[in-house]
């Protein structure tokens, strides 16, 4: 429950990256003894990470504070069930060291999810290619090798994980693995990072090709996450929808490049700190256009934040989605808080409102969420923001440290929020159920 209008103001430090410790967390598979990751955030995948490793029969938990240890010493299985990798596709990356380390794996197919039908053949056409034969059925996909071969695998598209899958199982392959077309993003680089200081010997992580020459054993080690660009961008997208002036601590100015530039573009004046990156906002943002990309592209992931921004532009910008088909869902939602934006395909019109106004909403997915939480801090009135769940599986404390920024921000029971709708402070819930 968010009542708008309060201007952000103080600093805020963004947790460790969720997209990266989860794949650090699926590379400690192939350690023979413990890691120690610090700066893992505790959100909800990280938990349901930690029980696929569990499942799988490899100790993970948290120590201290923000150190989780896996140890992957034991009698680990080959099988992941669906109710865990339905639970989070990204769960989908212990195929590739699983594979690497014992030779066979049988992970429950994932599916499509709510931001679009995200295939994986890219992953197991590169498994392919490196020797593994694949079996699907029943829903699950069977990759076995009695040796993997490096090779080199051109990917159609950069993906992420694909490169991420493929990167793990070829550590331990026999010879040189070459991924050409490679994802350049900075969480590619931290599990090169990491999998070097194991020991294995990965060149051209950031560059779309990638060079992986294989090796026979890797440790396990201690390794620090890296900040989380996403989450720094929320942030930032927050500070300027509420006009305000904040600093977001640890946000690493060099991950946010195009962000940042769009930010200015905007209007927003943006300082580029030692310990993080201030924004400071006193003014309606303008328009501009964005569309996402791979990295060093606008990133996906903060494109509904974005496009809450936007809402309330002076003058009309126009979005591109160019990753997932299905992140425009969200529209429909901060439509009904009165900004006025269309789709068309990939593309959005959105054009700037004056001012936008509290209602009741539902979040369709973890950065949908994100954007409609920060709608409503620039809202007259309260929103309701309903189905949080999805916003907990990426951000750690998100409406504490909102809240320390200065907004007027509540986790609300479910029950409460009936109160709320009899006291009329909700519209539209009327409507959803219907
Ligand atoms: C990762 C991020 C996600 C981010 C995305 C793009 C994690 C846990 N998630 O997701 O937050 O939004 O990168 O930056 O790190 N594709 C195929 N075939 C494949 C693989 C992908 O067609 O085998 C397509 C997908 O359907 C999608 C596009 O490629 O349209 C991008 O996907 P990908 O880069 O793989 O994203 P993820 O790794 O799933």
């Amino acid at each position: 429950m968010i009542k708008g209008g309060n201007r952000l103001e103080g600093s805020v430090s963004v947790s460790g990256a969720k997209n990266s410790a989860l794949k650090l967390m699926a590379a400690a598979i192939l350690g023979d003894n413990k890691s120690i990751l610090q700066g893992v955030p505790k959100i909800r995948d990280v938990f349901t990470m930690i029980e696929v490793l569990n499942r799988l029969g490899i100790k993970a938990e948290f120590k201290k504070e923000d150190q989780l240890v896996i140890d992957p010493s034991g009698n680990i299985s080959c099988e992941a069930s669906y109710d865990l990798i339905s639970q989070m596709r990204a769960s989908i990356v212990v195929l590739g060291p699983l594979l690497a380390k014992l030779g066979e794996a049988r992970v429950a197919m994932p599916g499509g999810c709510n931001i679009g039908s995200r295939k994986i053949d890219l992953h197991l056409r590169g498994f392919e290619l490196l020797g593994a034969q694949i079996d699907m059925g029943q829903g699950y996909i069977q990759a076995k090798a009695d040796i993997l071969v490096g090779a080199t695998v051109t990917l159609a598209f950069p993906s992420v994980g694909a490169t991420e899958n493929l990167m793990m199982a070829a550590v331990k392959a026999k010879g040189i693995t070459v991924i050409e077309n490679a994802a350049r993003e900075p969480e590619i680089i931290d599990l090169a990072n990491f999998l070097n200081s194991m020991g294995a010997d990965i060149e051209g992580a950031g560059t779309s090709s990638i060079k992986v020459q294989g090796v026979a054993a890797l440790k396990g080690i201690k390794y620090q996450v890296i900040p989380d660009r996403i989450e720094a961008g929320t942030f930032l997208i927050a500070g300027a929808i509420s006009r305000g002036d904040i600093i977001v601590k640890n946000a690493c100015p060099e991950h946010l490049e195009m962000v940042l530039g769009k930010l200015r573009d905007s209007g927003f004046d943006i300082k580029e700190q030692d310990t993080g990156v201030r924004i400071i906002a006193d003014k309606r943002a303008k328009a501009v256009d964005i569309a996402t990309l791979p990295y060093p592209g606008f990133p996906t992931d903060l494109q509904a934040q974005m496009m809450a921004l936007l809402s309330l532009a002076d003058g009309t910008s126009v979005i591109t989605e160019n990753i997932f088909e299905n992140r425009f869902v969200f529209v429909s939602e901060i439509n009904k808080m009165g900004s006025n934006i269309r789709t068309q395909g990939q593309h959005a019109v959105i054009e700037g409102a004056e001012r936008i106004k509290g209602a009741c909403v539902r979040c369709p997915d973890l950065r949908a969420g994100a954007g409609l939480i920060l709608a409503g801090l620039a809202a007259k009135g309260t929103t309701e923001v309903e189905e949080i769940g999805h916003v907990e599986r990426g951000y750690e404390n998100f409406e504490q440290k909102l809240s320390r920024l200065g907004a007027d921000i509540q986790r609300v029971p479910e029950e409460m929020t009936e109160v709320a709708q009899s006291a009329s402070e909700c519209v539209g819930r009327s409507e959803k159920k219907g």
